[in-house]
């Protein structure tokens, strides 16, 4: 067995995929090491298995990154429009939903396939159930493995981030990093429903679990606009998720339940007009029944319009437009989509991904500080890390 190759990638996922076709397309000489027993795992189980493969509208505001600016280039040198021409080379087609979300006709394994037929096509070598265990480097990387020990020219780290480790995600790619000498920022749950204090779940939140509709929700000075679920662990949805990934332990969230109107004035306006309507039943009009006679048996009461003083109805509709919890946590890795964190950025080039201290250490994907809102940008972030790597590596 060839045990010598120009280009060896750790992790079969989206980024390490990408990288591996299209080094190989160079004709590179490539082999892939995963350690689960098939490639793109993650794939198969995003978007509810039809994989929200990327976004119409992608630019560096959709990404956390302590540098900003860094996904930039190979943003702008892989693009979204360059994925779906791949796709259409394949025969896959796609549904556009809310927010720019691409989502594959065929289903989330019709991608791994397309990018494991792209790999056959340009050579690429596989060897799954892998483990990697020491790597050294004298002149080329030195990798002993569960299948033995492999060489390689050029090292890419393609192990994505830790969130569902049940799969089998971890920390590899920040361990190897801190062997080289190159900084990290630690991981911590991105894309992640929000825990409450158990006495606040059980009053609450639980008697409201099923329930969902659109709001505006904010923290730390960022706000999404997406539907929020009621859940018997806490708040969930994609409005939720996406402030997850800003949120930090102690910080309060805002949830504006009517997001289209200024509630106090719609309120005072409704006094007026009918005086003995109870605020139950106007809130029911514009808020799920469960929802409203939560609010008015926990926060409001339940008495006729005209009952409330003008600073009640005034501090109903700030409640209403900015209801504040404080979450105690979140269900952490388990069940989150992303991570924040990575390799440090400021360690790598931003057109090749490699390690300004090692050349020939390539970091891509989820494993770099790079982390995309929800809507298919992750995959953006995987797909063009790995095309710049493949380009060099
Ligand atoms: P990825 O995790 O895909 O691949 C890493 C690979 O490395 C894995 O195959 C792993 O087994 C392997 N590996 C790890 N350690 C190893 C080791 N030591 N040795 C060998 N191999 C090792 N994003 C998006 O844009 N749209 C979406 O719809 C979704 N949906 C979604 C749903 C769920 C449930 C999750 C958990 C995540 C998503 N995501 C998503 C996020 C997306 O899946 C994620 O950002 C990308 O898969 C990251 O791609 P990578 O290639 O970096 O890592």
């Amino acid at each position: 067995m060839n045990r010598h190759f120009d280009v060896i990638i750790v992790g079969a996922g989206a980024a390490g995929l990408m990288c591996a076709m299209e080094a190989g397309r160079r004709g590179r000489r490539v082999l892939v090491l995963e350690k689960a027993g098939r490639a793109g795992n993650k794939i198969r189980i995003s978007g509810g298995g039809k994989c929200n493969f990327t976004n119409l509208e992608v630019s560096a505001d959709n990404y956390l990154s302590r540098n900003p600016h860094f996904c930039k280039s190979a943003l702008a040198r892989y693009t979204q429009w360059d994925f779906m021409d791949l796709m259409s080379r394949h025969g896959l087609s796609w549904e556009q939903r809310d927010h720019g979300r691409l989502f594959c006709e065929q289903g989330a394994g019709a991608i791994v396939d397309m990018l494991l037929e792209e790999c056959a096509a340009a050579g690429v070598g596989f060897h799954y159930d892998c483990d990697v265990g020491d790597i050294r480097r004298e002149q080329d990387f030195s990798l002993h493995t569960s299948r033995g020990e492999f060489k390689g020219t050029s090292l890419v780290i393609a192990t994505g981030g830790p969130s569902i480790p049940r799969m089998g995600a971890t920390d590899f790619g920040l361990r190897v990093a801190r062997r080289f000498g190159l900084r990290s920022i630690p991981f911590k749950p991105a894309l992640v429903p929000f825990t409450f204090p158990s006495g606040f779940l059980a009053r609450v939140l639980k008697p409201l679990a099923g329930i969902s509709l659109e709001v505006r929700a904010s923290c730390n000075g960022v706000s999404f606009r997406e539907e929020l679920l009621f859940t018997h662990r806490g708040l969930s949805g994609p409005v939720m998720l996406q402030l997850s990934s800003y949120w930090n332990r102690g910080d309060p969230v805002h949830i504006d339940l009517l997001p289209d109107r200024e509630a106090v004035e719609w309120l005072k306006a409704e006094q007026g007009a009918h005086p003995n309507r109870h605020l139950k039943n106007l809130l029911a009009d514009r808020l799920p029944r469960r929802l409203a006679g939560m609010l008015c048996e926990q926060e409001f009461g339940d008495q006729p319009l005209q009952a409330f003083s003008r600073r009640q109805l005034e501090h109903i509709g700030a409640t209403l437009n900015g209801w504040r919890l404080l979450p105690g946590g979140t269900e952490g890795m388990r069940t989150a989509e992303a991570a924040t964190g990575g390799v440090d950025t400021d360690e790598l080039s931003s057109r090749a991904m490699e390690a300004k201290k090692q050349p020939g250490l390539y970091f891509i994907g989820e494993t770099v500080d790079v982390t995309g809102q929800l809507g298919g940008y992750n995959f953006q972030w995987a797909w063009a890390s790995g095309w710049c790597a493949g380009q060099v590596a």
